[in-house]
């Protein structure tokens, strides 16, 4: 997979996931803004919808070809574990930060794969895959940046989602936003007092 690997001064490793029509390099700056000194594993989505790069195919907007999502959440985690080899990381150290699509993508990490994440920030997030028997996800630490007027997104949805966490065991703290869809400097800040105290 398309990718840009840094090795950081610590242990844990930041790994990126891009929305829909973005590349490895668009999450770049935030994600030093979030920890300067972690590792990064950026990568590029996998699937082209009408030349924009996204991590798993759609049917229409907000609704998921869920054997895609499936197949590609799967194929994600093997490419991790296959970076970590590479790249010497600790797979027990890893916390995504998505956004928007690839926010969908890390969520669904943690809904099919117990101990794929350590946690994760995920900005505008969807309940990825209703279907899903959720592992436990004890000491899984998450953060979700939710908008009030979400147009992707409804309120009901983040809470629906926050509640699916809470229910297998994670740690869950919501961030409510009236920004629409959009990732502002408001919310990276937010997310980025949520990892000071919880990761450090
Ligand atoms: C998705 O397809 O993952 C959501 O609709 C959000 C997006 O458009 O990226």
């Amino acid at each position: 997979m398309q990718h840009i690997f840094e090795k950081g001064k610590k242990e844990i490793t930041l790994l990126l996931l891009h929305g829909t029509g973005g590349t490895e390099h668009d999450l770049i700056g935030l994600a030093k803004e979030i920890d300067a000194e972690a590792n990064i594993l950026s990568i590029r989505g996998q699937v082209m919808e009408q030349g924009m790069p996204r991590f798993f195919r759609r049917l229409a907007e907000g609704v998921f070809d869920m054997e895609d999502l499936r197949f590609r959440t799967d194929e994600l985690l093997a490419f991790i574990k296959e970076a970590a080899v590479q790249y010497g990381f600790d797979l027990d150290k890893v916390v995504a930060i998505g956004y928007s699509n690839g926010a969908n993508i890390a969520g669904n990490l943690l809904f099919r794969h117990q101990g794929s994440l350590a946690g994760a920030i995920l900005h505008h997030p969807m309940v990825p895959d209703r279907e899903a028997t959720i592992p436990d996800l004890t000491g899984t630490q998450v953060w979700i940046g939710a908008g009030t007027n979400d147009f992707m997104c409804s309120p009901q949805e983040s809470e629906e989602l926050e509640q699916l966490l809470t229910k297998a065991g994670a740690n869950v703290q919501v961030g409510w936003f009236e920004y629409g869809h959009q990732l502002t400097m408001d919310e990276v800040q937010a997310a980025k007092v949520w990892y000071e105290a919880t990761f450090r």
